[in-house]
């Protein structure tokens, strides 16, 4: 492995404030990546660039809602080069809400950062690599995007829906030499765990019961890693991958 695999790119990364996303920034930093981070919170993109300035490494941080458009303009137009890998991080859980009790703010909200915002930066960041002929989208998905019991009606949607997404770049872009994949987390120690808390009786216990198969707990370190690789000419072959990064726990 190059260990400055990176070196000389463009990255741009979601979510970068918390979990895997600031995970993602610090690892493509680290391979010599000109990392640019975005999270609709700015609090939580300061504690992202204490970790850099203490690492010594150096990213460009921006607040963004991945569900704006504005934002995404704004963004774009900042980062002035063309990207040649982006990650979609940023994500957000349902509390496993069954789908009589979902209310339709709550529809949307989980619909327009899962899979909206997915789908608007990718679709920003595509013409440039067009004209380049060359970059990698790496979407993290989830278990609920394979099986029902990961969560609730609103995100495991969600994480179904932008397996479509990605596989549709992959056969439309793929010929132009753009590669887009997706990587499946199992359970993460990250900051989403407070929204994956299941809100009622009935909701626990079809969590618990899909739960109990489920192995360790991962840590954001380790689905970076594979972020890495895919966006990575390592992985120069893949495209359209759904690669699950949990453990094994999809096998039960
Ligand atoms: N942690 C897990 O167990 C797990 C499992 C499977 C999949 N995932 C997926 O991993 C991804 C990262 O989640 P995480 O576990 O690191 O969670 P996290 O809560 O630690 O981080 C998510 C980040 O996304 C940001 N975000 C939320 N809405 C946003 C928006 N509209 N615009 C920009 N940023 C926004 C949040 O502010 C936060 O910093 C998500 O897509 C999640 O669905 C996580």
């Amino acid at each position: 492995m190059d260990s400055q695999r990176h070196a000389g790119r463009t990255a741009v990364v979601t979510g970068a404030g918390s979990g895997i996303g600031r995970a993602t920034v610090i690892r493509l930093a680290q391979e010599g990546a000109h990392v640019v981070g975005c999270d609709i919170d700015e609090a939580a993109l300061s504690v992202t660039r204490g970790e850099l300035v203490a690492a010594g490494l150096q990213a460009s941080l921006e607040q963004v809602d991945v569900t704006n458009q504005a934002d995404i303009d704004r963004l774009l137009v900042a980062i002035s080069e063309p990207v040649d890998l982006l990650a979609n991080v940023a994500g957000i859980m349902d509390h496993f809400v069954p789908l009589s009790e979902v209310d339709d703010s709550s529809w949307e909200r989980v619909l327009s950062v899962n899979l909206t915002g997915v789908m608007r930066l990718t679709r920003a960041v595509l013409p440039g690599m067009q004209q380049a002929g060359s970059g990698a989208i790496v979407t993290v998905a989830s278990e609920a995007s394979l099986r029902a019991g990961a969560a609730g009606a609103a995100y495991t949607t969600s994480k179904h829906a932008v397996i479509g997404l990605v596989k549709h770049v992959a056969y439309f872009y793929g010929p132009l030499g753009i590669r887009s994949n997706a990587v499946l987390p199992g359970a993460v120690a990250t900051g989403i765990g407070a929204s994956s808390v299941p809100t009622s009786e009935w909701a626990m216990e079809r969590a618990m019961a899909a739960l109990a198969t489920m192995g360790s707990v991962a840590e954001p370190g380790q689905i970076a890693s594979a972020i890495s690789w895919l966006g990575c000419d390592e992985a120069s072959n893949i495209n359209g991958a759904i690669m699950t990064a949990d453990g094994g726990w999809s096998t039960a």
